[in-house]
């Protein structure tokens, strides 16, 4: 290549990462709110989350350096519905939903093999230690039961995205259900750390629990889907149960009931006036709606079929 154009070509790149820059130096209104979060809603925030929110000429200007996207890949400028700036990195608008809570909260799979009976007893042994732990410390229970419940999702949705790999065949949307599964199920802990702040023996608790039940769970379902699919239908029966408690709770007045979080309030769309009580009874409704999936999946399985041949629930949650 000619020294003329090499010049060239470097002319060009340059010119190319100048015009980012300048592009990037604007004030962006997402990154404004990068860090923003429920505890800083009328609350002083820390200085390093300033300075972390600050636009990149800010932050240059202050003697730090720049994030400047050579790859193309700047953050879209979002809003909400009424035009104002979207807060969230997490998920995005499109991702929010309202709960349908016209549910079943007594809806329960009756255990007639051997096999539903070994997952709802496998539940209930795990159940009864739990319940002892926490007792009417309903915040931390969620907290824990919402880290263990994020994980079959994601073991699921992993294990039937290689299993369509190998096969060269679809999923029928169930890597994407369960992989959604797994997604809504850790907006519940998000929620939920908005309003308390796990101890350090909760988290050295989740650190254990997760690394025990993660390869067990991984394991049941390389050995047979439809078990797995069951113990989490259980498992997600228990979740109701579990928040119906806590709603009793709340509505006796037993726990405060605290305004909802800024989070809920976006990914549920929540009235702006809403309250723990409205974000219990949304993750509720969640949480039946996993457990009809779940017991839905085991089903076509027990019945010969694959879970290919009907198409997933996407979006049910
Ligand atoms: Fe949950
Ligand atoms: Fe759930």
């Amino acid at each position: 290549m000619s020294r003329i154009a090499t010049t060239k070509m470097s002319g060009l790149l340059l010119g190319r990462l100048n015009t980012r820059f300048v592009s990037s130096a604007k004030p962006s209104s997402l990154l404004e709110f990068r860090y923003f979060s429920t505890s800083d809603l009328g609350s002083g925030t820390g200085k390093k989350e300033e300075r972390a929110a600050q636009p990149p000429s800010t932050a240059a200007a202050g003697g730090e350096k720049a994030i400047v996207s050579y790859w193309g890949v700047d953050p879209p400028q979002l809003t909400k519905e009424d035009g104002s700036p979207w807060r969230w990195n997490c998920f995005r608008p499109w991702e929010t939903y309202k709960a349908d809570t016209s549910i079943d909260v007594k809806k329960h799979h009756e255990p007639v093999n051997f096999m539903d009976k070994f997952a709802y007893w496998t539940v209930q042994t795990l159940k009864y230690p739990t319940y002892m732990f926490f007792q009417r410390r309903h915040m931390c229970h969620a907290m824990l039961l919402e880290t263990v419940a994020a994980v079959p999702g994601m073991v699921g949705g992993m294990l039937l995205h290689f299993k369509s790999l190998r096969r060269f065949e679809h999923s029928g949307g169930w890597i994407k259900a369960l992989l959604e599964e797994a997604e809504n199920e850790r907006m519940h802990l998000m929620t939920f750390v908005e309003i308390s702040k796990p101890k350090w023996y909760e988290r050295a608790l989740v650190l254990a629990v997760q690394g025990v039940f993660f390869n067990a769970y991984f394991v049941a379902y390389l050995a047979s889907p439809k078990l797995a699919h069951r113990i989490t239908g259980y498992l997600e029966e228990e979740a109701v149960n579990s928040y119906t408690d806590f709603l009793h709770d709340l509505e006796n007045g037993n726990f405060e009931n605290v305004p909802a979080p800024a989070i809920a309030i976006d990914y549920w769309r929540l009235p702006p006036e809403s309250t723990l009580k409205d974000v219990v009874t949304v993750i509720r409704a969640d949480e039946a709606h996993h457990r009809d999936l779940n017991h839905f999946a085991s089903d076509i399985q027990c019945q010969g079929r694959e879970l290919k041949e009907y198409p997933a629930p996407i979006g049910y949650h």
